[in-house]
């Protein structure tokens, strides 16, 4: 559909069906510019909170701001970096809501990646028992993920994500436009969330990654508007069929239990989210050979798919020990086991799977986990 204001390519938005807490996803460009007409048919008038980074202020902040128009409107400057995802910037959040007058009609919009959208949706969902919050993620990773499903979260010094809740957004706009100023390695950590949702529900989507590699890679903007709007249809029904993780929405941990170890191990800036993610994505297909739910191929392609588009696929020299440990006291880890998502083949996907910690340990050390402090 050609959209007549924005004179940009924008299809019809997704709707994320969870009765009274349902929402819309736009995918498109020219969305920024847009925004104020948008945040206010889902979310009223209230006086806009935009919570950002210096950085993404300074490249994004002036479009947002024309698209916001008229409405009272104040910017809460965060520093990046995922130590930012903490109970005491939270805080920092809350006296700033406070001192700027929000009250019960006030819309937070988180305006960056995943750091963002988890600790101003977390803030929001806290601040005078829940207020309405809009997402506009500017990273791939929060386009085609955290942004959509209602998780939000700090970090725990102990943990990853311990504090949080569930706080539906009532809207979420997906600006292509805005990620072509993101460097390389966001835009691929991104791209490895891509991969996980083809992988898990979407065996035609995998092929197209296989064989439009490059016009992913190289952000062609016809290539994200069908990653993210895909990405974003297959989220969007595993949330709705399982808003709280009771069950079903644990697929979209596929890769997460070996990568939630490896980015606790080797800090959360040496490796970046999806990084993690594409390890222990390999990881789990090997898990799953090994355990004879899938064939090789099934690990073959994903460890293919993923170094094509430049993604880590093995351990780089990180003790054996330290990432067991990490995966013992993950919160998805039942009595000190951790549950893994293993592929049964491309696009099929099994939850709740525990793995003899012998052929774990095997599989790590394959891909590279050392053992030397063991010996
Ligand atoms: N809630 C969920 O369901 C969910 C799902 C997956 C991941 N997450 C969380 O998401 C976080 C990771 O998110 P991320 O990968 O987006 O990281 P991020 O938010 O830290 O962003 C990565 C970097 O990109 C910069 N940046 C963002 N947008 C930019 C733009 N348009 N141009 C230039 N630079 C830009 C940021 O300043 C930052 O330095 C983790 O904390 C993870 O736990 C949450
Ligand atoms: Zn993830």
């Amino acid at each position: 559909v050609r959209d007549s204001r924005s004179n940009a390519l924008t299809s019809r938005p997704l709707r994320v069906e969870l009765g009274d807490r349902s929402y819309e996803i736009h995918v498109g460009s020219g969305l920024l510019e847009r925004a104020g007409d948008l945040i206010a048919a889902a979310a009223g008038g209230g006086r806009r909170f935009v919570v950002t980074h210096p950085a993404i202020e300074r490249l994004h902040g002036e479009s947002l701001r024309r698209g916001l128009g008229a409405v009272p409107c104040e910017t809460i400057l965060v520093p990046s970096g995922e130590r930012q995802k903490s109970l005491r910037r939270a805080a920092a959040l809350w006296d700033a809501l406070q001192a700027g007058g929000a009250d019960r009609r006030s819309v937070v919009v988180a305006f960056g990646g995943g750091v963002i959208g988890d600790l101003a949706g977390f803030a929001a969902a806290a601040y005078m028992r829940g207020i309405a919050y809009v997402q506009i993620p500017t990273t791939l990773l929060a386009q085609v993920d955290s942004s959509v499903g209602g998780k939000v979260a700090v970090n725990h010094p102990a943990a990853k994500n311990l504090i949080g809740a569930f706080h539906q957004p009532r809207l979420v706009l997906a600006d292509a436009a805005v990620l072509q100023t993101l460097r390389a390695r966001d835009y691929r950590s991104g791209l490895a969330e891509v991969v996980k949702h083809a992988a898990i529900a979407d065996a035609e989507m995998f092929a197209w990654l296989e064989t439009e590699t490059r016009a992913a890679a190289g952000r062609e903007s016809s290539a994200i508007a069908r990653m993210v709007r895909r990405s974003c249809e297959i989220k969007a029904e595993v949330v709705r069929r399982d808003e709280r993780e009771s069950g079903l929405r644990a697929v979209l941990n596929f890769g997460h239990t070996v990568g939630h170890g490896l980015e606790s191990v080797m800090g959360y800036s040496a490796l970046r989210h999806g990084e993690g993610v594409a390890i222990g994505m390999v990881a789990a297909a090997r898990i799953g050979r090994h355990l004879g739910m899938c064939s090789a191929e099934v690990g073959d392609r994903l460890a293919a798919l993923l170094e094509s588009l430049r993604l880590p696929t093995r351990i780089p020299g990180t003790p054996l020990s330290g990432i067991l440990n990490a995966m013992r006291s993950d919160k998805k880890a039942v009595d000190g086991s951790p549950r893994f998502v293993l592929p049964r083949d491309i696009g099929t996907v099994q939850a709740g799977c525990e793995a003899p910690p012998k052929t774990v340990s095997r599989v790590l050390v394959e891909l590279g986990a050392s053992t030397a402090e063991e010996e």
